[in-house]
């Protein structure tokens, strides 16, 4: 852990200039989007008359598969392994966004796809798609939360579509919603936009900017209606709370605007979301989980020393202990805080300290500023331009589903 005297008034407000890559897709993608949703209702009625290729088997896990109770799996570290890695081809899977598929943008290297993460104490097993869409049969799988959480989404829907039949499979769009359904399994891997998680002026699935920002921080039902019911829930919120370190909010009154710190604002809007959880979700049917804070790399000074440069031009993790200015403690122990107090379990994807090894996993200058691909000018200029916060795929938000993934065995085993 290190940091620098100097620069430690930033830590809270990390992400004013770098999150003006994340936002306002714009319109094109959105009328293109439309587009594809046509062309789905065709295939999904289509897919209803060659039921069913796959036969439903019991899942056979074997022992090897199973992690122990006592191994924490987050605390770890990653190893070279190109033989195995990545688990899916950027040109494969037809759901990336433009966003993440690194290579196809022009980054020259695709080192950052042939690491494994490693845990101290035990193996994770090999993602099986097979297995996956097995485990889900019946069930929807939601992803909640912002543009992070829509890569895990993206992820994990590119991790499963290779098993599926060619033709067969496609995302339909239910702004805020984007729906990946498996019709042979009657499963749905779904990502729901809700960058605060509870509710918002940026609500809207694409015409949303970071700079202006207004949370009720009492209010989550707009969103939660969409989520009852739904078999599986993995959230996750952070980024959006971090443009600066006071957002202006109501809680109780409408009309009643004010400015809270960012952790106060934080801490109340989990607990308006723990209060749905408590009243809404049937722990006997419905799994949830939370992902923790999805680090950035915006300062090469914290682990190189560096002057003023970010992840630009980073192709190797991070090997030794290192946790960055840019996830919060205090965020964490709040998370910590609140989701212990529940009497629902739900389970906190920490992933975190894996992800702040991984420096050389963003997208940088191979991805998308206001909805488009960066030009060669913007290139020429990372200081301004690296986006330090998003991920390549295949890359880093695998290891997080390689990781829910491992869970689901292990519930699936026990149940
Ligand atoms: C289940 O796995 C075990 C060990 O790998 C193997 O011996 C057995 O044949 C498998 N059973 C089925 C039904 O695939
Ligand atoms: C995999 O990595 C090893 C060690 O760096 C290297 O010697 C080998 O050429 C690599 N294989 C491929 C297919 O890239
Ligand atoms: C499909 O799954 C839903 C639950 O997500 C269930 O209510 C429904 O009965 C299932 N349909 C079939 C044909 O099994
Ligand atoms: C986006 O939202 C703003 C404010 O809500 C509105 O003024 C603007 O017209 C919207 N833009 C589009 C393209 O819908
Ligand atoms: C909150 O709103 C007030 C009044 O519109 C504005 O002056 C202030 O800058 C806002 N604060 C933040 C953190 O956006
Ligand atoms: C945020 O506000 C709360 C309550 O007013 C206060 O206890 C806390 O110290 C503040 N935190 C920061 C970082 O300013
Ligand atoms: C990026 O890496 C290349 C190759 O290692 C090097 O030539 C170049 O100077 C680096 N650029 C910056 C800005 O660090
Ligand atoms: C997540 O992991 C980090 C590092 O291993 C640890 O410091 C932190 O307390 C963990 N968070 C929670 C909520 O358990």
């Amino acid at each position: 852990m290190t940091s620098h005297p100097s620069q430690n008034h930033r830590i809270l407000f990390i992400f004013p200039l770098a999150l003006l890559s994340l936002f306002l897709l714009g319109t094109f993608r959105f009328l293109l989007d439309n587009l594809k949703n046509n062309q789905f209702q065709f295939l999904w009625q289509t897919s209803f008359s060659r039921h069913s290729k796959f036969l439903r088997v019991p899942i056979n896990v074997s022992e090897n598969e199973i992690i122990e109770e006592s191994c924490n799996v987050f605390e770890g570290n990653w190893v070279w392994d190109n033989v195995t890695y990545p688990l899916y081809r950027e040109e494969t899977c037809p759901y990336l966004v433009k966003q993440v598929t690194c290579l196809r943008n022009g980054r020259p290297d695709s080192l950052f796809q042939n690491w494994r993460w490693q845990p101290h104490g035990c193996n994770l097993p090999r993602f099986n798609a097979l297995k996956m869409l097995e485990m889900l049969r019946d069930k929807r799988l939601m992803f909640i939360g912002d543009s992070i959480q829509r890569g895990m989404f993206e992820s994990m829907v590119c991790l499963v579509q290779s098993v599926i039949a060619d033709g067969y499979h496609s995302i339909k769009r239910v702004p805020p919603r984007k729906i990946f359904r498996i019709e042979e399994f009657n499963a749905s891997i779904e990502y729901y936009w809700a960058p605060f998680m509870v509710e918002s002026i940026s609500d809207h699935a694409t015409n949303h900017t970071v700079m202006k920002r207004l949370v009720k921080l009492d209010s989550v039902e707009k969103h939660s209606k969409l989520w009852e019911g739904v078999d599986i829930l993995v959230f996750e919120s952070y980024v959006w709370w971090m443009h600066k370190p006071f957002i202006n909010a109501t809680y109780g009154s409408r009309e009643n605007v004010r400015e809270y710190n960012v952790t106060t604002a934080y801490r109340l809007a989990l607990e308006t979301w723990a209060n749905w959880i408590e009243s809404s979700v049937n722990p006997q049917k419905q799994k949830v989980f939370f992902a923790t804070m999805s680090p950035t790399h915006l300062w090469n000074w914290e682990w190189k020393g560096g002057i003023d440069g970010n992840c630009f031009n980073e192709t190797q993790p991070i090997l030794e202990l290192y946790w960055g200015t840019g996830s919060n403690l205090e965020i964490m122990s709040i998370l910590k805080d609140v989701i212990g107090k529940l009497q629902v379990d739900v389970r906190l994807l920490n992933i975190t300290q894996l992800s702040e090894y991984r420096k050389d996993g963003h997208t940088s200058v191979f991805g998308e500023r206001r909805g488009k691909l960066l030009t060669r000018e913007q290139r020429s200029e990372p200081k301004t331009y690296a986006d330090c916060i998003h991920w390549c795929l295949p890359g880093v938000p695998d290891t997080w589903n390689e990781l829910l993934y491992a869970i689901f065995l292990q519930d699936y085993r026990n149940h």
